[in-house]
């Protein structure tokens, strides 16, 4: 949808430095010829704040979870960067987004989630609004015999609706209201999903939540980055043994497929399959990364969403969301559905201390981007193109 209430809310307050622009264009070199982006990208306030400008809001960004608010009357502020913003289920089931922002006087309307929330009021003056966003009432505004002061204007205040939608369960939001088509952005992520058939009506199961100490395009990096699997993740080579790996890079989505050697808790196992699942599906392993910061993990039987957001250059907070079919919730497959979720755990904490290393090793000016192997790195370097795109459009 496009609210008509969708507003901007990139100013451009600063610009990159010429070594930061000289940088940015040797990444778009090609892959055997480019450069990583330069440190500044992962250390630097003045990069983020430009990142937040030029890229989260002009593009679709995941913000949070549908299955976060499963209910009607169901409210949750989020903070993205310094904006506040308001998940809402509506009467009508439907899930709105708001800026977080009370028309009066400007105070933050929602500070922790909620249920069962009728109306959304204010706690500074009591203006109250609808889940649409449609201010009801707003008691003595004329004055103190003006006790509902129910709006008479022909355009009355209310809540700033940010565009969103939903795939599967993410919610994705664009601020600026200019991205284009929802259906344009996922267009790729749809046909890599489609081998799975149901993937995208999974239940989500459990949650495992995170704060690194690293910027969120490191977490990106690692999570395409197949060419570590054999030295890092010994079960992970165990079941999709990296030289099995296959990549591919198109449009917003860079995406790996390995086949499933031998079934393991985590990575492709025993439990009942996708409704729709095709037979090629059934044992491949597929992995992509949505750009900007939706990772996804597809197999037979589950989907893995991580979710990342950045908290400042050197900080992210990433949250693991466990999607299985219907019939994978029966009693008889929770050990199954147990060793999934631990297994994901083993291989976070086998990634998270390397990504929070190469946090570090960005403050070293020994460093200058580094190279991409023309084959394992095709994916990263393309990731690294969109970063590098958008910043300098
Ligand atoms: S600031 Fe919200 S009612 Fe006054
Ligand atoms: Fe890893």
């Amino acid at each position: 949808m496009t609210p008509d209430t969708a507003i901007s809310v990139s100013a451009t307050r600063t610009c990159l430095c010429n070594a930061d622009i000289t940088a940015l264009k040797q990444v778009l070199s090609n892959t055997p010829n480019a450069r990583g982006l330069p440190n500044s990208a992962f250390t630097s306030d003045a990069f983020y704040d430009l990142e937040r400008e030029l890229l989260f809001t002009r593009t679709w960004f995941c913000i949070g979870f549908a299955s976060d608010i499963p209910d009607p009357g169901d409210v949750a502020p989020v903070w993205f960067g310094d904006l506040s913003i308001l998940l809402v289920r509506g009467d009508d089931e439907a899930v709105r987004v708001f800026h977080n922002i009370c028309p009066h006087r400007g105070m933050r309307l929602v500070r922790e989630p909620a249920k069962n929330k009728r109306v959304i009021a204010c706690p500074y003056h009591c203006w109250t609004f609808d889940k649409t966003g449609k201010l009801l009432r707003r008691p003595h505004f004329m004055g103190p015999g003006d006790a509902e002061g129910l709006p008479h204007e022909a355009d009355p205040p209310a809540l700033k609706e940010i565009r969103s939608a939903i795939w599967g369960d993410a919610i994705m939001i664009n601020i600026d209201g200019k991205a284009p088509d929802f259906a344009e952005h996922t267009r790729h992520l749809d046909a890599a999903a489609a081998p799975y058939g149901a993937v995208r009506e999974g239940h989500n199961t459990d949650n495992i939540d995170y704060v690194i100490d690293a910027n969120w395009k490191l977490i990106v990096e690692n999570f395409i980055d197949s060419y570590h699997v054999k030295w890092v993740h010994k079960a992970l080579e165990a079941s999709t043994p990296m030289a099995t790996y296959n990549h591919e890079t198109i449009g917003n989505i860079c995406v790996g497929r390995a086949p499933v050697a031998e079934a393991r808790a985590g990575y492709g196992g025993n439990m009942p399959g996708w409704p729709g699942l095709s037979q090629e599906a059934a044992g491949t392993l597929t992995y992509l990364a949505l750009f900007p910061n939706l990772l996804l993990v597809f197999s037979n039987d589950r989907m893995t969403c991580f979710h990342l957001m950045p908290d400042g250059p050197g900080r992210s907070r990433e949250r693991i969301k466990f999607y299985m079919p219907h019939d994978a919730l029966m009693p008889e497959f929770e050990t199954e559905r147990t060793e999934c979720v631990e297994s994901y755990r083993t291989l976070n904490d086998e990634d998270i201390w390397l990504v929070e290393e190469l946090q570090q090793s960005r403050r070293s000016p020994a460093f200058d981007g580094g190279r991409f192997s023309p084959h394992w790195d095709r994916i990263t370097h393309h990731f690294a193109k969109q970063v590098a795109e958008a910043l300098l459009a």
